[in-house]
């Protein structure tokens, strides 16, 4: 096995927002992830890479509260966390885009984006029936938001297109809005540039950059173009056969000849 090194960035006092310790997740025989530990500072942009099937996607997965982790302890803003579900890490301040696009084709952009702020909603539909003033403020509230995403992200002169019209990238593009449409602590991204062209892809990092530097929010990357991953992340997580083979700075990263050997001299498929 390679050896993991862990690199500290030095002479930085980091606050850690996400510990995953030692996790293990099995479907039936299949070994997704054998006891990875890694943690995410505040503030940074971290990517997780890895060959195909390396369990990359479990990992957000799990971070998510969508799969259950048999073994492990996964600890945010600082407390130990018991069962967790995709609706309560939501309104814990953590959002996601998925490895394929989940829109809803048929909606319009700013009605897409909008259900980013469905788990934020603090008024059941009920409560909404029977008072509707104050349910009526939360939605002005609400799509001013939207509107603010839709404005951050460049995308008024779509604001109005069903989603199932518009090119693979601004689709990538409005699905990031409505991740941002939570206002989330914690960001992650499955693959936010897979299929992209250049441009779009161009576009998509300095979008991730600005939301990073603009807003402060902590990123968990996935991503295989490792042009990307370099000049985008702070730190990087490297997975391979669900377990962790290497953890660092992207410098530090590129040069472990593990990493070389499981990931980066083969060629891979997004
Ligand atoms: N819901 C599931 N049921 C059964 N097996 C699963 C499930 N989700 C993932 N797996 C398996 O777990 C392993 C890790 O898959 P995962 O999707 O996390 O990899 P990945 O690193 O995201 O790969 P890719 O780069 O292809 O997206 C694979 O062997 C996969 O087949
Ligand atoms: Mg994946």
């Amino acid at each position: 096995m390679i050896e993991a090194e862990s690199a500290p960035i030095q002479g930085e006092h980091k606050e850690v927002l996400l510990d995953i310790a030692e996790v293990s997740l099995a479907f039936g025989g299949v070994q997704a992830l054998s006891d990875v530990s890694f943690d995410i500072y505040k503030g940074e942009i971290r990517a997780i890479i890895g060959p195909n099937g390396a369990g990359k996607s479990s990992m957000l997965n799990v971070i998510n509260g969508f799969y259950h982790p048999q073994k492990g302890t996964i600890k945010y803003k600082e407390e130990v966390r018991k069962k967790m579900s995709p609706h309560k890490a939501a309104s814990q301040g953590i959002s996601r885009t998925f490895q394929n696009i989940a829109l809803f084709k048929g909606m319009t952009t700013l009605d897409n984006i909008m259900t980013g702020r469905i788990l934020k909603m603090r008024r059941g539909l009920l409560w909404q029936a029977l008072y509707w003033g104050p349910a009526r403020n939360e939605e002005i509230i609400n799509r001013e938001i939207a509107e603010q995403v839709i404005d951050f992200l460049e995308i008024e002169a779509i604001r109005k297109t069903p989603v199932g019209k518009l090119p693979y990238g601004l689709q990538k593009r409005v699905e990031l809005g409505r991740a941002l449409a939570a206002k989330p602590d914690l960001l992650l991204l499955d693959e936010p540039m897979a299929g992209m062209n250049v441009e779009e892809k161009e576009d998509m990092c300095r979008f991730i950059i600005d939301v990073n530097e603009e807003f402060g929010t902590t990123i968990a990357l996935i991503e295989h173009d490792m042009g990307v991953v370099m000049d985008l992340s702070d730190r990087v997580v490297v997975l391979n056969y669900g377990r962790k083979i290497a953890d660092g700075t992207p410098d530090q990263v590129r040069a472990n000849q593990g990493v070389i050997d499981a990931y980066l001299g083969v060629s891979h498929s997004n």
